[in-house]
């Protein structure tokens, strides 16, 4: 399959550049779609873009994504650390995964130190800030 990426962000992403600015910083959801959008695109590779707040839609995009994108690029938010539903639709497809965090969880809270996701992702981005989403896309372009 030509190589096409679904990109998925899911809870409270879509207050990226309001919420914690410190942590997460000033630019907006639809700036970062657009980034990944651009840089994909100069790779030659096409990019979608999906956010939800809800773990059964991000599952159902998942699901969805089977036959149609060859990667998923996914920071599932605060469901990374609680969501065996999301892990089991990731191992549902043959779609490689990359799991992105903008910020260093491993610096944060203990809770936020296990992933459901990791251990079944072709890489982890953590604590780039946005710039580890491009990093994500560079390395799906180098596969
Ligand atoms: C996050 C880290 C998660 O712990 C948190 O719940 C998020 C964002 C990140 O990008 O750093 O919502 O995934």
């Amino acid at each position: 399959m030509k190589k096409s990426i679904l990109l998925i962000n899911g809870p409270n992403l879509n207050l990226l550049g309001t919420r914690e600015p410190e942590t997460y910083g000033n630019q907006t959801l639809e700036d970062v779609e657009q980034l990944c959008v651009d840089h994909a695109a100069g790779m030659g590779i096409s990019l979608a873009t999906f956010q939800s707040n809800h773990e059964g839609a991000i599952v159902d995009a998942i699901q969805q994504s089977r036959d149609v994108y060859s990667h998923i690029v996914i920071n599932p938010g605060a469901y990374t650390h609680t969501s065996i539903a999301i892990r089991d639709a990731i191992l549902g497809i043959d779609a490689r995964v990359y799991e992105v965090h903008i910020s260093n969880v491993h610096e944060r809270e203990p809770f936020r130190h296990h992933s459901y996701i990791s251990d079944i992702a072709k890489g982890v981005f953590i604590g780039m800030g946005i710039p580890g989403y491009l990093a994500a896309i560079d390395a799906i372009g180098a596969e």
